[in-house]
């Protein structure tokens, strides 16, 4: 910010363009305000939103310390947008208001220690607060006479909002009428949200007929699929409330805190959150921030922060309120998981497949502390779906440890000079003609003549759970394949210590130590092997089902496809892939090659299992490891038996945790699951190599 003190006194120009900056930035977030709020189609991120409200108040603050005034109707002073008049309106009385933000643990001890004063209390007051997510959703007022829910509005500005009562009435999660010891009238005010599921299953129907709506985020799906005229579309589109505050009432004797009112609530079979706390003080606020940030990603729902409330009702009432929030409450947020960016490009990708997959990159973002700077596409018919082009302007969310995802395109800020997509006609790499399959993918024809095929192949075959080569990573790959040196699996037999020597990377000693890795690799068992020669659809689990059945390479190469198909897990396409695999003369000298270089293939005796503790268990893997990726120890696991899935539940056996590991390692420790760490890890493929090899 400028700081520049601008008053009365300083010159006429200067005041004339802060005025005129204020100007601006209040029709912009005007603007924005429109687009979010009545439209439900944001067109920036919340995080930009925020940014560019803290920058009007700070100019607003600037002006005012000179002496000017802030104008009523300055976005700053007011709550969400206009109802829409689509929809009959309802007065709040008292109006529902919004909640003031902040971003750090700095900005929240000061609003604690404010707040005191305010209070009257001494500053090491341990004052008792409620502590609940920030559910991202859209506030509603329901109002309930004798027990009946006779009507339901949205916030809208605050004063009016929209009467959406038919469609609320279609959201199950609210009761029509409520049970226990009623009041004549209540207002209970809470947030409709839609689950992550219900949003990720709305965006998926939606993309599936050409021109469905996409929605940015649950918020905006959720806003979208109450403001509809036909209450229909609400009830199939599976909301979800939570209660968090009251408005009027008669005959009702209001409990002494809000953590009270909550349960009171609950006897009348109003839902609320059941991760609200009451806490004491400022430690334990910082506390519960800190543990709900570390299970965010866990939750069904969204939420973008912790609302910290002071718990008593006649303490709020001191505190009071300023124009839009109240002063007893605040919204601490969370970094924020969906940003805007832009699309510069898109680059298509070779995979082991030949599979084209276009990649988007993009100008540079930081989401909740990661910068990311490209996000697949998946495939051509995804971008036509989400009318992408390359110059859009786009929504990336990323939840967790999960690869971040371009949501959609925000086609009102697409550049003039903004392109289709179309995807090449021949491959990038080796310019041979591409083929489509049944599928939406989009193939290389060049199979392992194509350079980024062979490195990929070649990738897999060495990697951690085939032939285990250790030394022999993507890097030395790439170079000697670059080469010339290396053009199928079987070369990595074939070279010397003094080819090895002679790559860019590698000096004497780890030359040497990879030459010894290779010649470990040549005891192999049947399963790692038909995992390693890469044949699609042919993971470890199915290469493991394949070796028991055959137990050895020869009746594998003269299986039929016939015979594949009766393995179980085995279907009609990776039948025809095996077969068509194993058929392919230029496969077949490779096979024959290496087993003339010396690998040498246990047979494996029928239905032979490796004792492992994995086996039948249902694994969870998190944080990150040093000799191999989470998909190639999901791999590895696979095979030893286990059961592997992405998130923890009661049900899981183990967690097995690396390096950083975050909130899954902490659910865990929560639900009591037995925890894996890196060095148990080793110890125990150790023990199951060993096993194998004895076999
Ligand atoms: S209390 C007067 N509690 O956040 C205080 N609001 O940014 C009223 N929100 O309009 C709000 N979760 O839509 C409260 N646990 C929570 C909330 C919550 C989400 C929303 C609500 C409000 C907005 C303000």
């Amino acid at each position: 910010m400028d700081t520049k003190q601008i008053s009365l006194f300083s010159p006429a120009s200067d005041r004339e363009d802060l005025e005129a900056e204020v100007q601006s930035l209040r029709r912009e977030i005007e603007k924005h305000n429109q687009a979010y709020y009545e439209l439900d189609n944001p067109l920036i991120s919340d995080s930009e939103y925020d940014a560019l409200m803290r920058k009007l108040k700070d100019l607003e603050t600037e002006i005012a310390s000179g002496g000017g005034s802030i104008p009523n109707n300055s976005p700053s002073r007011k709550v969400g947008g206009r109802a829409a008049k689509k929809f009959a309106q309802i007065a709040h009385n008292p109006p529902m208001l919004s909640l003031d933000n902040v971003f750090s643990e700095e900005e929240f001890r000061d609003f604690y220690q404010k707040l005191l004063v305010r209070l009257g209390l001494p500053a090491n007051t341990e004052l008792t607060l409620s502590a609940e997510p920030k559910f991202d959703g859209l506030a509603v007022n329901l109002r309930y006479e004798y027990g009946k829910l006779t009507a339901a509005a949205t916030r809208g500005d605050g004063q009016n909002g929209e009467d959406v009562t038919a469609n609320v009435r279609e959201i199950s999660d609210i009761p029509k009428q409520l049970t226990g010891n009623l009041p004549d009238l209540i207002d209970i005010r809470g947030e409709i949200f839609m689950t992550k599921k219900a949003f990720a299953e709305l965006n998926a129907k939606s993309q599936e007929k050409s021109g469905g709506k996409l929605f940015a985020n649950p918020r905006n799906a959720a806003a979208g699929s109450l403001r509809q005229l036909n209450p229909e579309i609400t009830r199939e589109r599976n909301l979800s409330f939570f209660a968090y505050g009251i408005g009027s009432y008669q005959n009702f004797t209001l409990p002494q805190n809000y953590s009270e009112l909550l349960r009171t609530y609950r006897s009348f079979n109003i839902p609320s959150c059941d991760l609200q706390q009451q806490i004491n003080g400022l430690d334990a606020a910082i506390e519960f921030m800190t543990n709900l940030g570390k299970i965010r990603n866990e939750l069904p729902f969204d939420i973008d922060g912790v609302v910290f409330k002071v718990d008593e009702f006649a303490l709020q009432k001191q505190a009071g309120f300023i124009s839009r929030a109240p002063r007893w409450a605040i919204a601490w947020k969370f970094p924020a998981i969906e940003v805007s960016t832009q699309i510069l490009d898109i680059d298509i990708q070779v995979g082991r497949t030949g599979a084209l997959t276009p990649v988007a990159r993009l100008e540079p973002v930081e989401i909740a502390g990661v910068t990311v700077s490209n996000a697949t596409l998946h495939n051509a018919l995804e971008i036509a779906r989400k009318d992408i082009y390359i110059g859009d302007f786009v929504f990336l969310r990323r939840a967790g440890d999960v690869i971040p995802e371009i949501v959609k395109a925000i086609p009102e800020k697409r550049p003039a000079d903004a392109r289709k997509f179309q995807m090449p006609a021949h491959c990038p790499v080796c310019n041979s003609a591409v083929i489509q399959d049944e599928s939406a993918v989009i193939r290389c024809s060049g199979g392992l003549h194509c350079p980024a095929q062979k490195t990929a192949a070649l990738i897999h075959f060495a990697s951690r759970a085939a032939l285990d080569i250790q030394g022999l990573g993507e890097k030395i790959i790439d170079d000697a394949v670059e080469l010339g040196k290396l053009r199928n699996p079987a070369d990595i037999f074939r070279l010397t210590l003094e080819d090895w020597k002679n790559l860019p990377r590698l000096g004497q000693k780890s030359a040497e130590n990879l030459v010894a890795a290779i010649k470990k690799a040549r005891f192999c068992t049947l399963p790692r092997f038909i995992y390693a020669l890469g044949i699609r659809e042919i993971g470890a689990v199915n290469a493991r089902a394949i070796a028991e059945k055959f137990s050895s390479i020869e009746k594998i190469l003269s299986a039929t496809e016939e015979e594949f198909l009766a393995i179980d897990g085995i279907g009609e396409e990776s039948a025809k892939y095996l077969k068509s695999f194993l058929s392919d003369q230029e496969n077949l000298a490779v096979i024959q090659d290496l087993l003339q270089l010396g690998i040498v293939l246990e047979e494996m005796p029928a239905k032979k299992t490796v004792n492992s503790i994995f086996s039948d268990k249902k694994v969870v893997i998190t944080g990150s490891f040093a000799e191999f990726s989470r998909e190639e120890l999901g791999e590895i696991l696979r095979t030893l038996g286990a059961k592997v899935s992405a998130s923890v539940s009661k049900n899981t056996d183990f967690l097995v945790a690396g390096e950083k590991a975050g909130s899954k390692l902490d659910k865990a420790r929560g639900l009591g699951v037995q925890i894996i760490d890196a060095e148990k890890l080793q110890s125990e493929l150790a023990k199951t190599r060993q096993e194998e090899e004895n076999a």
